[in-house]
């Protein structure tokens, strides 16, 4: 557990699940490419299915030219704060996936959920390596999709924020409240065994 974190295990696991929370406050540093790669890396190892590896970061740093055009897809609450990002990020995920030994496109069940795969393990590798992530689902999607050019058999799944975190006195007062790691439901309420009572 670091000092800026209470949260407690109910059971033992790896301690970076734990310390991985999504901040608010960035202090707005340059990210070396280096650790972006790394980053990348992380979601690169995602499992999915049939392997079809369906997820696309679309991505602008602090310092490059598409910053603010990432920035402006964000609702007024979220750029209230990830103005201060160091990178954001707009995932997507491809709807049709081409079947071993097929020669044809299918659609896919599981785009969204690979996805989500690689969002999580991304998220986890940043947060280790002190750039924590927060996702958003709060921006425009229909723009997102319009001004990064993403083909029609791609869904638009989250825009992500990473960056190093910041001193939470630096946020909009309404913001400050909600800066710390939140709970969660005990393992009892979503691992059900047999399934779900009948009922
Ligand atoms: C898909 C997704 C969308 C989210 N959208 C927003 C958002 O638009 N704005 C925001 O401030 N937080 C957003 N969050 C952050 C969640 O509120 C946060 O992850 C959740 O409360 C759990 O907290 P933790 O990530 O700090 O453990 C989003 C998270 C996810 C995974």
């Amino acid at each position: 557990m670091t000092a800026t974190n209470p949260r407690k295990a109910d059971h033992p696991v790896s301690q970076h699940f734990v310390d991985r929370w999504s901040p608010r406050s960035y202090t707005g540093d340059q990210m070396p490419d280096a650790d972006l790669h790394r980053i990348f890396e992380a979601a690169r190892w995602a499992p999915s299915s049939y392997n079809s590896q369906p997820w696309r970061f679309l991505y602008a740093k602090r310092e490059s030219a598409d910053f603010q055009k990432f920035l402006g897809l964000l609702n007024e609450r979220n750029q209230s704060w990830a103005k201060n990002a160091s990178v954001l990020m707009v995932l997507v995920s491809r709807k049709l996936m081409r079947p071993p030994g097929s020669d044809k496109d299918v659609p896919t069940r599981s785009h969204s959920l690979d996805a989500g795969a690689a969002w999580a393990y991304l998220a986890l590798e940043a947060s280790i390596l002190g750039w924590p992530a927060h996702a958003m689902v709060g921006f425009d999607y229909e723009r997102a999709r319009a001004e990064l050019n993403v083909p029609d058999d791609y869904h638009v799944e989250a825009a992500i924020a990473l960056g190093r975190r910041g001193d939470k006195s630096a946020l909009p007062e309404g913001l400050q409240a909600v800066e710390q790691p939140n709970a969660r439901k005990p393992v009892s309420e979503f691992a059900l065994a047999g399934g779900f009572p009948k009922g």
